[in-house]
């Protein structure tokens, strides 16, 4: 089974994307923890300043980063090849979500997702589908993002070559990504030779412009206990003009 169809995951990814850090952190939280909360509103901070018409969010599970990119968008669309979290996306702008936060074995604690009072709603849509064969009516947009997608995907080179005519010319691209190629996921002949950001380059440098690198931390709360903490190497690409 999909891992991202599981309620597990489900849960997971919503208290990642909309929990408070009080809900997400130990009392003991190291500074380092405390600083990898937010992950899906810091990638969204790496476009440029400024209102756009067009915004794509490629791999958007539970949806925070399209309603981020909706504060300076007109129109979001956030693409997920998971049904549960593309429901789960939309039933957010529509009133409190609850959900269970497991805390160990038996124990778990009733939370309740919601979007922050100031975010967009009606102008962000989502919807089911594979970021390695969009339809091909899906147009062109100002700003394009896939965060820890790349290597999620069996063929990530599908999605890297229909990147170009997704983005408009001036348009922009981030790209996320922890470099955490596993073969349940990819398997081991896709993935790059060497370096994951000179294989993106490889793709991408005939249409676009590097214009920047960051790290991004982030962390994901398995239990009260355990935690993923990972950092995933931002990339900001503007296409030719
Ligand atoms: C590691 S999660 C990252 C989610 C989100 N962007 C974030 O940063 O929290 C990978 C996401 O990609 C989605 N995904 C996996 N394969 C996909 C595909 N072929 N097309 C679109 N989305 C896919 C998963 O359902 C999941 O929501």
């Amino acid at each position: 089974m999909n891992p991202y169809e599981t309620d597990r995951l489900l849960a997971e990814y919503l208290l990642f994307h909309y929990g408070s850090p009080e809900e997400i952190l130990p009392s003991n939280a190291p500074t380092g923890m405390r600083e990898a909360v937010g992950f899906p509103v810091r990638t969204v901070a790496h476009f440029t300043l400024g209102n756009v018409e067009r915004g794509l969010d490629l791999g958007c599970a539970v949806g925070r980063s399209s309603y981020e990119m909706a504060r300076s968008c007109g129109e979001v669309t956030g693409i997920d090849f998971s049904r549960s979290f593309v429901r789960a996306a939309e039933a957010i702008a529509t009133g409190p979500l609850p959900y269970f936060r497991k805390d160990e074995g038996h124990l778990h604690t009733n939370l309740i997702a919601t979007l922050p009072p100031d975010l967009a709603d009606g102008v962000v849509h989502f919807e089911a589908g594979d970021a390695m064969d969009l339809r091909a009516d899906l147009g062109a947009f100002d700003r394009v993002h896939a965060a820890n997608l790349l290597c999620r995907l069996p063929e990530p080179r599908r999605l890297l070559e229909r990147l170009a005519s997704l983005v408009k010319p001036g348009g922009e691209l981030v790209l996320a990504t922890p470099c955490t190629w596993l073969d349940e996921y990819t398997p081991p002949e896709n993935w790059p030779a060497g370096g994951t950001l000179e294989w993106i380059e490889s793709h991408l440098a005939a249409n676009f412009d590097l214009i920047r690198t960051a790290e991004e931390p982030f962390l994901i709360r398995e239990t009260a206990r355990k935690f993923q903490w990972t950092t995933s190497q931002i990339s900001l690409w503007r296409r030719h003009s």
